[in-house]
């Protein structure tokens, strides 16, 4: 029998689903953690369609299947079918290396709903050199196979110093994919983007810049592909509402089975997780300490406290938090109120008085194992 949950939270919408953190490209600015997890680590078959099966009884909706690549599991067709039967609406966010013709049709038969592509650059070059692998021509490919097979495409870029310049080519490339809907994220500073965030961060230039080229496009396009605009939040005044507050919507399941409240999540040392092999979903999502830790607002700083935006940002985000302060229950340093702003305040003076050479080498993505291997 289901206990009473002590929480008083919402049953989430979504859930992403990490199958795997295995993946053909190598992206200096991937949200993993540096530590990823490894094959033999991951979940098999049978537990991944028992936390679908639980994550639908506990209310999801909307299941991202995600990595890592998540056609590097061979049992994603069985794992699409399992979600879709349950009545969820399934995403597959992919770098597209992979996704030929037959392989989209089998899952858009087996009831995948939608198709997210990473894009890096509409240079090829530097696309390739970013993904660390020989991707771009690939991606325009994948993209063609999801117009065939006639599924709706998002396209993510992940936007940083070194493609930044050319997001007005970016947003071309994309009309040409035929994206329905573009998604120009600046690149948030998590697990190996804050290793490398130093030759990541665009300018302020850039950043402004970039702002009018995008206003126009998103006017161009209404109507035919949505653009969306995330914004660098190092250069904000107030922090972003991360995840839409801490446990509200959204949970994520690591591909090891460990359940976090945000993606970014291992990056809180402080944090206790559960695991799905040990605990129920529903378990997790409204008692587990993660979840609880910072959900609503009684755990925030006096500054957040008292501010009338506490219930718009949520007192912002929680690994940055941690990140940068050490305490993830500070109020996000991004936040022109907070006692830590001066951490950002250092960060970008830095980088605007001594900026990394454009050719400075990245630290690129490299599960342990293949790294040996290669
Ligand atoms: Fe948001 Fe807290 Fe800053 Fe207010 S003080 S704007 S709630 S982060
Ligand atoms: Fe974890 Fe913002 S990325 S709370």
């Amino acid at each position: 029998m289901s206990e009473i949950p002590v929480s008083p939270a919402e049953a989430p919408l979504g859930m992403l689903a990490e199958l795997t953190h295995r993946c053909p490209l190598h992206c200096p600015y991937c949200s993993n953690p540096l530590e990823l997890i490894a094959k033999n680590n991951e979940l098999t078959t049978d537990q991944w369609r028992t936390v679908l099966t639980q994550a639908r009884e506990l209310g999801v909706l909307q299941v991202h299947m995600s990595g890592g690549e998540p056609l590097a599991r061979h049992d994603i067709r069985e794992l699409v079918e399992h979600a879709s039967d349950l009545g969820c609406y399934v995403n597959l966010v992919t770098s597209g290396l992979g996704l030929t013709e037959p392989v989209l049709q089998d899952l858009a038969d087996r009831g995948l709903a939608h198709v997210q592509l990473s894009i890096q650059d509409s240079d090829p070059v530097r696309g390739n050199q970013v993904a660390g692998a020989r991707a771009h021509d690939r991606k325009l490919a994948a993209a063609k196979v999801v117009h065939k097979v006639g599924l709706p495409l998002t396209g993510n870029v992940v936007l940083t110093r070194l493609n930044h310049d050319r997001i007005g080519e970016i947003i071309t490339m994309a009309e040409t994919m035929g994206v329905d809907r573009l998604e120009l994220a600046n690149t948030q500073y998590y697990g190996w983007a804050l290793k490398n965030r130093a030759q990541l961060m665009p300018t302020r230039e850039q950043l402004a810049t970039a702002e009018p080229i995008v206003r126009a496009a998103s006017k161009r396009l209404a109507g035919r592909m949505q653009v969306v605009y995330v914004v660098a939040d190092y250069y904000e005044d107030y922090p972003k509402p991360c995840m839409h507050g801490w446990g509200a919507r959204q949970l994520t399941v690591a591909p090891n089975g460990d359940v976090l409240p945000c993606p970014a999540a291992t990056a809180i040392s402080t944090l206790k997780l559960d695991n799905v092999k040990d605990r129920p979903l529903a378990e997790i999502w409204y008692q587990g300490e993660s979840f609880n830790a910072y959900r609503g607002t009684e755990w925030m700083s006096p500054t957040c406290q008292v501010c009338p935006r506490k219930e718009t940002d949520f007192g912002g985000c929680r690994c940055q938090a941690f990140l940068l302060t050490g305490d993830a229950a500070a109020t996000d340093p991004v936040c022109s109120k907070s006692p830590d702003r001066p951490i950002i305040d250092t960060i970008l003076a830095r980088h605007h008085q001594a900026p990394e050479p454009l050719d400075a080498p990245l630290a690129m993505r490299w599960l342990a194992a293949e790294r040996g291997a290669r």
